[in-house]
């Protein structure tokens, strides 16, 4: 019980405590100007909006933006400022958005989201900054088998790593809540990614990253970010022995994100338990792309049957309360607006059907459950802060 024990520790008034104690939980890493609360009680913010109600939780609720359609479309606009308290570049922060070509950098529309936020009280995760995927032609390019190589030596390459790190964390220094500092680095066997970055690096490139963004922005959270780390199995067990080793080296790394692409045709995870065993290793954790796919009519949004429906409210249902139940869960991000903004329809054939609102930006039954969901623990005294 965290009321108890605090009260037990300190000589300090109720009020102070229980503030520190969620004032600790959200900003582990030291953001003191992070301190603000997210839902930013504004007309504009209703009540029953998922920011507003995860507020009174503590927890933060996020969206992926996709700043081609940010002020641009007035709904798709003011569903993002309305609903959520944090924001995600879907894009706009890779490397081959803002370096496209070698030396010369496209800050532009990620500056506008991030102007964006702090109109609307958000904070912002950037993502991503050491990756395989995106990377401009100039860095890397990749075969039809899906293999990597590079032109650089690997002298060449590691002082462009360095570089890359350093002017982007500096550029957004004090604006970002938390980094996705590497991203994707393992396969799902547990083995690491055979990406440039191995090839040419060593695992050390992993240690290196980490250490120069928190050179650059000491205050940010610095996050490994992966997918199917939900489940418990080699991939999972894998980063979970990398962070529990970097941490023992003393390398900044202060979160695990656990990316949550989900699709019903698969058991549900066991995320809970997953979440639990990162954070007892002293980090924080975080949902930081949260979909939930099925199986659709073809050419539409619709899910293929009511119990294709019934199993995908129970997933965002399932995935909510996992993060709810462990304290040092201090996000909760989903990847997109609407159906019609999500990447899943042109990877996986014949699913969709993935967010919250539909094609035509109605919230679908999936946003209510979350809604219920977030209500239901304001009333359970446990996160109450
Ligand atoms: O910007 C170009 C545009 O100039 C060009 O005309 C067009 C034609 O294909 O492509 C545009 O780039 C696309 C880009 O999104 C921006 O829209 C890429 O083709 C497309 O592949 C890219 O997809 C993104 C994908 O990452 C790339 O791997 C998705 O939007 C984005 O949702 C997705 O997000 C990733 C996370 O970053 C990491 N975790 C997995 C997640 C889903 O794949």
């Amino acid at each position: 019980m965290r009321f108890s024990r605090t009260l037990l520790l300190g000589g300090i008034t109720l009020t102070a405590a229980l503030t520190a104690t969620s004032s600790a939980v959200a900003t582990p890493a030291g953001a003191d100007h992070h301190h603000h609360r997210g839902g930013h009680h504004s007309s504009s913010v209703p009540r029953d909006s998922l920011r507003a109600l995860a507020d009174e939780v503590g927890l933060r609720v996020g969206v992926a933006v996709n700043t081609d359609l940010l002020g641009e479309n007035a709904t798709y606009t003011r569903i993002v400022n309305q609903q959520f308290s944090t924001v995600t570049p879907e894009n706009v922060m890779k490397w081959e958005v803002v370096e496209p070509t070698r030396g010369k950098y496209n800050w532009a529309p990620a500056d506008e989201l991030v102007a964006s936020a702090r109109r609307n009280g958000q904070l912002v995760r950037g993502h991503t900054l050491v990756w395989h995927s995106q990377l401009p032609k100039w860095l890397a390019t990749t075969a039809a088998d899906g293999s990597q190589s590079t032109t650089l030596s690997k002298a060449e390459l590691r002082a462009v790593l360095k570089r890359h790190i350093t002017d982007q964390v500096r550029h957004f220094r004090g604006k970002i809540w938390q980094w996705d500092v590497v991203n994707e680095a393992f396969n799902d066997d547990g083995t690491l990614r055979n990406s440039i970055w191995l090839q040419k690096l060593g695992r050390g490139y992993l240690a290196d990253a980490f250490r120069w963004a928190h050179e650059a922005d000491p205050k940010a959270q610095l996050f490994y970010n992966d997918y199917n780390i939900e489940f418990t199995g080699p991939k999972s067990n894998a980063v979970y022995a990398m962070v529990k080793d970097l941490k023992r080296q003393g390398v900044p790394i202060h979160g695990v994100g656990f990316q949550t692409h989900l699709d019903t045709q698969y058991g549900f995870p066991d995320l809970r338990a997953n979440l639990q065993r990162f954070a007892a290793l002293g980090l924080n954790v975080a949902e930081t792309e949260v979909d939930v796919r099925t199986f659709v009519k073809e050419g539409t949004n619709e899910p293929v049957s009511g119990l294709a429906q019934s199993a995908q409210e129970a997933y965002w249902s399932q995935t909510l309360q996992a993060c709810l139940a462990v304290r040092r869960c201090i996000s909760y991000t989903v990847w997109g607006v609407a159906d019609s903004n999500s990447w899943i329809p042109g990877v996986f054939k014949g699913e969709g059907a993935a967010l919250l609102y539909n094609d035509a930006y109605q919230p679908k039954r999936q946003y209510g459950v979350l809604q219920q969901d977030l209500e239901l623990a304001a009333g359970a005294p446990r996160r109450r802060s």
